[in-house]
């Protein structure tokens, strides 16, 4: 994940290079069908409408109270949503749906494996699961509303049912991505004040049953060193029955939850009546450098904007089967593969592992196989299966009627492949612009109203008003050409609360630069930096340029190193692109380009010069890089974000710290090899 901590823009303006893209137009079949056509939607989420417009999205959901204030600014800027109203998010994903619904598909779970069977779980029984664990948890561990609890589980059904587990007590789950370390666990079983720590034996990836188990003696142990004592480690085996980990169990300490469970087979457990404004769960975004940040995310604000945007924004109706390949682990999984769709009573798709295992054929038999009609995933598995199985979809017969794309700047060449060839030119795409902050998305078209634009997120999304300012605050309007710091000049129901324990940070962090008035109790004078930059077309779509720090001063002219990348890609062998600013004498920063070749092509000085041309040619020969590094993979993290800090420092013959967390440690020192010599 992007490292979000240092945010400085030293100039006021960022010219912007990059080329608009023309409109593709939403298909007519997908429009006939949507659940938002109407687009005096975007009168009814006006300012001048703030904040009642988001009953709309509050009167999404079953209240056992219902609300008496809107919006709290009392606190100003930790926003209160809905206050007053008493509510469940487990009870809204699950038992409300059980009178019409009760055999539907809540989950389908896809293993790994391809030899072994999917489960589909109905809501029914997802409801008698969750129940059961509820029971556990409140009679075995002791654990009640407003208690935290650290999960460190991989993408297996035992997630979403230990999360609504957690949701019908009121206990504040906080989920740690899969993939992450141990160590990554303990620091935040710490900041969370977590005594137990729920996990899995094992899981696949990539063809192998890792133990995952053995993190959580790491976890237990670093905790342990920090002064906090983990009471009980619950362990969820992959295969109930057969305990799957190399790692023996600590007596007194880890416990399994399929034998732990046989007592509570048929318990059931009242939906604990939750305060809007009580924390639902954290999610902590990582960084590379200083304490995770544990965004703080309501129970009746969040779960209303994630309904409300999963209904608008992705398009799910209760038939739908939806497919969003992240992981739980992120916001994005919570989001929009738990609350979001199962609130509305869809099918949601979980699937174990790799999108390319045992091929890149994978992604496309499971749309077939379950008839998945709603796709979501990131540029970054877009670009890959582009550059791994360019042909693959075409040989299976699936049907999307709506793609997402989230998580980072989508280059127009890749978007047009996920459009034509994932998307079979039938599908209707939304780029999702957001960020672990914010609980839902903040910009992106509503698909069948407005037509979609490759590389562009679109305008903000209902009831949010995003606002660029430049370097002094002032406006930089629609149109300019010029880029700045793009903030939202409004709360929402998703919004974090705050930084759990760090309520200073949070202001620091996210309001201090463009407050107008610290001591003001009015939201105006609040408005949000997103920390990212953004430029804003006459037509009102916002173009995402990438963290304020990924920018490229290049001789006085600021480069958003997504442009660059994004001309990269028009060449046609090429896979992957990441720039990295290297300093110059002369320049200030020049560009290095990393790239890495679809298969079947390779290096050649003649290949460089090409692609070195196309950044000229799409950009202006300002963009031209010092060097085209062409590379056989590029460092990725476990999430498969490319790590342009690494590849920065090898530019700048730097130190490249700690790159045991990355997926491909390996590739750094053949890297290193090639551009220091
Ligand atoms: O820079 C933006 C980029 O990802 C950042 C947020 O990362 P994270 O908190 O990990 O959340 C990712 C999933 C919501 C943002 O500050 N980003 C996210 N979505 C987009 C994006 N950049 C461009 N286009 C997007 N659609």
């Amino acid at each position: 994940m992007a490292e979000k901590e240092i945010i400085e823009t030293s100039e006021a303006e960022i010219a912007v290079h990059w080329q608009e893209e023309g409109y593709y137009h939403v298909p007519l079949d997908f429009i006939a069908q949507a659940n938002m056509t109407d687009e005096s939607i975007y009168q009814r989420f006006s300012l001048e409408n703030f904040p009642n417009c988001f009953k709309e999205y509050a009167d999404m959901l079953d209240w056992y109270e219902y609300w008496t204030e809107i919006l709290d600014t009392s606190d100003a800027p930790c926003f209160k949503w809905f206050k007053g109203g008493k509510i469940n998010a487990s009870y809204n994903c699950i038992d409300r749906h059980l009178a019409k619904n009760r055999n539907k598909t809540a989950i389908h779970f896809v293993p790994e494996l391809e030899e072994e069977k999917v489960e589909h779980v109905t809501y029914q029984e997802l409801w008698v699961r969750v129940n059961e664990m509820a029971a556990l948890l409140q009679d075995f561990c002791g654990l009640k509303a407003g208690d935290r609890v650290t999960l460190h589980l991989p993408m297996v059904t035992e997630l979403p049912v230990t999360m609504l587990a957690c949701a019908r007590l009121g206990v504040i789950h906080s989920q740690v991505f899969g993939g992450f370390s141990g160590k990554a666990a303990a620091d935040r079983i710490l900041d969370s004040g977590s005594d137990f720590l729920i996990t899995m034996d094992g899981y696949y990836r990539g063809g192998q049953l890792l133990d995952h188990k053995e993190k959580a003696d790491v976890a237990c142990e670093a905790a342990a060193a920090a002064g906090h004592k983990v009471k009980k480690v619950l362990i969820w085996e992959r295969y109930p029955g057969k305990y799957s980990a190399a790692t023996p169990l600590v007596e007194g300490r880890d416990f399994i939850v399929n034998d732990l469970l046989k007592k509570y087979y048929g318990q059931r457990v009242e939906p604990v009546r939750m305060p809007a404004e009580a924390p639902l769960f954290l999610m902590y975004t990582s960084g590379t450098t200083g304490k995770p940040k544990g965004c703080q995310h309501s129970t009746g604000g969040y779960l209303a904007y994630v309904t409300g945007t999963s209904k608008y924004i992705q398009d799910i109706h209760p038939e739908d089967v939806y497919w969003c390949m992240a992981d739980i682990g992120w916001i994005t999984g919570h989001s929009y593969i738990v609350y979001g769709p199962l609130a509305l009573c869809a099918s949601s798709v979980i699937y174990e592992g790799i999108p390319n295992y045992p091929d890149p054929g994978r992604p496309w038999r499971i749309a077939q196989n379950l008839g998945v009609n709603i796709f979501h995933t990131a540029p970054t598995a877009i670009r890959a299966l582009r550059k791994i199985g360019p042909d693959e979809p075409a040989k299976y017969n699936y049907h999307f009627k709506h793609m997402t794309t989230v998580g980072e700047p989508i280059e127009p060449e890749v978007w047009k492949w996920y459009y034509n060839v994932v998307g079979k030119g039938k599908a209707a795409i939304v780029d999702t612009w957001w960020q672990t902050e914010n609980g839902g998305f903040l910009c992106s078209t509503l698909p069948a109203i407005k037509p979609m634009k490759p590389g562009s997120a679109g305008p903000g999304v209902p009831g949010i008003h995003p606002i660029i300012y430049d370097d002094e605050g002032k406006e930089v309007p629609k149109g300019a050409g010029k880029a700045g710091n793009i903030c939202i000049q409004n709360p929402w129901p998703g919004m974090f609360q705050t930084i759990w324990g760090d309520r200073d940070r949070f202001v620091r962090q996210y309001f201090e630069r463009y407050c107008k008035n610290p001591k003001s109790k009015d939201w105006r004078d609040w408005p949000y930096l997103t920390g990212d930059a953004a430029v804003q077309a006459p037509d009102g779509y916002y173009r995402i340029l990438g963290r304020i720090d990924d920018v490229i001063n290049v001789s006085g002219h600021r480069l958003g190193t997504k442009e660059l990348e994004s001309a990269a890609l028009v060449v046609p062998e090429v896979a992957e692109a990441a720039v990295v600013p290297v300093a110059d004498e002369i320049k200030g920063k020049v560009p290095d380009l990393y790239v890495a070749l679809k298969p079947g092509y390779h290096p050649s000085p003649e290949l460089e010069k090409r692609i070195s041309q196309a950044l000229a040619t799409e950009i202006g020969p300002i963009a031209k890089p010092r060097k085209v590094w062409i590379v056989p993979d590029m460092p990725k993290t476990r999430s498969g974000k490319i790590m342009r800090r690494v590849l920065g420092s090898i530019s700048n013959k730097t130190d490249v710290g700690d790159v045991m967390t990355l997926a491909n440690p390996e590739v750094v020192e053949a890297i290193t090899k090639m551009v220091q010599g």
